[in-house]
C-alpha cells in the first residue's frame, strides 16, 4: 500500500479517486493547482468538458483557441494530523470565526469537512475542504512595490492578461482601496473583538479579483493575537501572528497608501522596535532550521 497522502510531495487525479471517502467514478478532473503551500494538497476540481476544450481546443471567430479550464471548485487536504475528533473540531471553530469577519465579501467560502481515512496503517481523521475558486492575482505583502506602483502593476497585469476589465484604471484602484479599507477593518475587528488573526504572511494567501474585489482563501491557519511580551510561534516554529500583523501593516501601507497610525494599539504594540528586532531573531533562526532541513 501507499504511503499516507498527507506525506507526499505531490498528488494527482488519481490519488484523489482513490481515497476512501471518494466516490471511484467522481465526475470531475482533479488537478493539482499550479500554485501550493506548505500545509495542504490544493487540488482544481475541473469538469471534463473544460478539460476537453482545454486540451482539444474550439473555434472562436474563426481561430482555434485552448482556454485554460476554470476550477468549479478546489479540494484542499490537510497535511495535519488530528490527534482527536476534539482537535478537528476547534480547528474548524476557528474558521467561524474568520467566516464571521470575512464572509462573504472578503474570503474564499468552504466547507470543512473530516473524514475517515483509510491509510496504510489503519484508520485515521482527516480534515478537507470544498472550497469556492478565487480567480486573480496575489498580493503579495513583501513586494517592494510600494502604495504608488503596486495597484497600476496589478491592473495592467489583468489588461495583458485578457481579461475582461469594466472599470478605467481609476475607478478600479478606487474600488480596490474601499475594499481593501473595509477588509484591513474587518480583520482589526477580528483581532480586537476576538482575539485572532488569520495567516497575512504566507504566499499567496490574499487575492486581487479583477472586480477590484479583495479575498483571504488560506483560511485555515489562525493564529491568537495575546499581548504579552512573548512571540509565539507555530507548530513549524514561526512567528505567525507577528508577522501577519506585520503584513496587515504593509498591506495597508501598499493597499491604501499613507502613514500607519502608530497609535492603534495592534500597531503600537506588535510595531514596537524592540518587538521588531526579537522578532527579527525568531525569524533567523526558523529560517536557518529550514535551510539546515
Ligand atoms: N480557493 C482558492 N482559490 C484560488 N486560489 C487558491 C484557493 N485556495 C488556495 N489557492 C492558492 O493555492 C496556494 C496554496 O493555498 P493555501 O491555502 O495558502 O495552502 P496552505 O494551507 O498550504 O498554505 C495559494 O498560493 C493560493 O493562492
Ligand atoms: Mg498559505
Amino acid at each position: 500500500m501507499r504511503e499516507d497522502i498527507r506525506n507526499r510531495s505531490a498528488i494527482s487525479h488519481a490519488d484523489v479517486t482513490a481515497l476512501n471517502f471518494v466516490r471511484s467514478s467522481a465526475p470531475f478532473v482533479f488537478r493539482r493547482h499550479y500554485r501550493q503551500g506548505l500545509r495542504s494538497h490544493i487540488m482544481e476540481v475541473l469538469d471534463p468538458s473544460d478539460v476537453n476544450v482545454e486540451q482539444n481546443g474550439k473555434m472562436i471567430a474563426g481561430v482555434r483557441c485552448f482556454p485554460k479550464a476554470t476550477p468549479r471548485r478546489m479540494f484542499r487536504i490537510f497535511r495535519a494530523r488530528l490527534k482527536t475528533l476534539e482537535n478537528a473540531l476547534f480547528e474548524i471553530g476557528r474558521v467561524k470565526i474568520v467566516e464571521r469577519y470575512l464572509a462573504p465579501d472578503f474570503m474564499a467560502r468552504s466547507t470543512e469537512c473530516i473524514v475517515d481515512y483509510q491509510r496504510p496503517e489503519g484508520r485515521d481523521l482527516m480534515l478537507c475542504g470544498f472550497q469556492e475558486y478565487v480567480a486573480g492575482q496575489i498580493v503579495d505583502p513583501w513586494t517592494v512595490l510600494g502604495a504608488t506602483d503596486l495597484l497600476p502593476a496589478l491592473y495592467e497585469n489583468f489588461s495583458c492578461q485578457g481579461n475582461p476589465l469594466s472599470l478605467s484604471k481609476g475607478h478600479w484602484i478606487e474600488t480596490v482601496r474601499q475594499k481593501g479599507y473595509r477588509f484591513i477593518n474587518q480583520i482589526k475587528r477580528m483581532i480586537s473583538e476576538a482575539g485572532h488573526i488569520p495567516d497575512l504572511a504566507g504566499a499567496g494567501n490574499l487575492i486581487i479579483t479583477v472586480s477590484g474585489g479583495i479575498r483571504l482563501v488560506d483560511i485555515n491557519n489562525i493564529s491568537g493575537v495575546s499581548y504579552t511580551p512573548s512571540i509565539d510561534l507555530d507548530e513549524k516554529g514561526y512567528p505567525v501572528c507577528d508577522k501577519s500583523i506585520e503584513a496587515l501593516s504593509l498591506i495597508e501601507e501598499k493597499i491604501l497608501g499613507g502613514p500607519l497610525d502608530m497609535k492603534e494599539d495592534v500597531y503600537q504594540w506588535f510595531l514596537h522596535p524592540d518587538r521588531r528586532k526579537a522578532l527579527k531573531a525568531k525569524e533567523v533562526s526558523f529560517w536557518k532550521r529550514q535551510v539546515g532541513g
